[in-house]
């Protein structure tokens, strides 16, 4: 199986910037990075354009998420952003947020099918870099698989070749979206069954899954996996994505190395005026899981206080 999808860190908002992707990148070489989303609005209005930043020399595989329901807006959007290089844009139709259900995109826009054709119709018709959609696996009450084939069955076209499935409901009302990452169950069967009902679409599947065992599991189903909490919280479990996933040499870097190269990358950002805390907040859970994790936060976190990482750097890396 030869699909670039078949592991995919997921797009977080506030987590998957352009220097978690770098800190990913020294780990893995082959996962499907995702920036965070980015909306058409803040696009077309100028608007936290530094998001669509990217490091053309490491990051590839990269997509650009973005969050909007206009078609007009979203062409003119694909188009800035393939000429940035990205190599897809991922639609998102799963966010539940009230403020994404205010601009009448994310999650909610799972039931006008009609209208997400026409957005990614859009988008096709102006980049020749893939679209893609993330979506839930239903909305509300309606978690069930004929509305799942309904919704899919609406949007496919030949060149839609790639839809990636949180699988769960979006509850609109009543739920922040942290509950609505937890308390709807997750229901893979759901996803499983696009297979064979979609066999022309590669379904990545995302929700729940902790590590690369349970991801080996997945793949037996599906094309790809996509993760997000786990590897946010715990980079270090991609480090063998490469070969066990996907048959390739792992990076070969070990904790310490990853640290220091990190590190070192945090040092010159800083040096352009990047504040500690858009760099270090990333790897407070690098060394999660060993004796020293607690120490290592607070060192990490006292770093970003004084804003002194060259004094703390050694001291950093001999806990890891
Ligand atoms: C802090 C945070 C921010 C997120 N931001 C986005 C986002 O910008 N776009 C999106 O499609 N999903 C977003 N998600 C959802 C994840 O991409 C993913 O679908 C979800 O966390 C389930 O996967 P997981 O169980 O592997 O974390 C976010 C999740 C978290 C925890």
């Amino acid at each position: 199986m030869s699909s670039n999808h078949r592991f995919c860190i997921a797009p977080m908002m506030q987590c998957t910037d352009i220097h978690d992707r770098y800190l990913f990148r020294l780990i893995t070489k082959r996962s499907f990075l995702y920036t965070e989303m980015v909306t058409t609005g803040a696009i077309i209005h100028g608007r936290c354009l530094e998001q669509l930043n990217f490091n053309s020399e490491i990051e590839h595989p990269v997509a650009v998420q973005l969050g909007g329901s206009d078609p007009y807006d979203l062409a003119e959007c694909a188009k800035i952003c393939s000429n940035l290089g990205y190599d897809e844009i991922n639609l998102n139709v799963g966010c539940p947020s009230e403020r994404v259900q205010k601009g009448s995109f994310g999650a909610c826009l799972m039931q006008d099918p009609e209208l997400v054709n026409d957005c990614i119709k859009a988008m096709q018709e102006v980049v020749s870099i893939p679209i893609t959609v993330k979506c839930r696996i239903g909305v509300n009450e309606r978690d069930d698989v004929d509305f799942l084939n309904n919704f899919v069955s609406k949007i496919i076209n030949p060149k839609l070749k790639t839809l990636i499935v949180h699988a769960r409901v979006a509850i609109l009302k009543g739920l922040t979206p942290r509950q609505n990452r937890q308390i709807p169950p997750l229901k893979y069967e759901n996803v499983y069954q696009l297979v064979t009902e979609f066999p022309e679409l590669e379904i990545v599947i995302n929700g729940g899954i902790k590590d690369i065992d349970e991801s080996i599991q997945h793949l037996d189903k599906v094309d790809g996996v996509m993760l997000g909490r786990s590897p946010y919280d715990n980079p270090m479990i991609v480090s063998n994505v490469d070969s066990r996933i996907f048959n390739d040499s792992d990076m070969g870097k070990d904790r310490k190395m990853i640290l220091s190269q990190y590190l070192d990358y945090c040092l010159a950002q800083a040096s352009r005026g990047q504040p500690y805390s858009s760099t270090l907040k990333h790897i407070f859970g690098l060394n999660r899981g060993l004796k020293n994790a607690k120490s290592f936060r607070r060192l990490i976190l006292k770093t970003i206080q004084e804003k002194n990482l060259e004094t703390t750097k050694d001291e950093l890396i001999s806990m890891v």
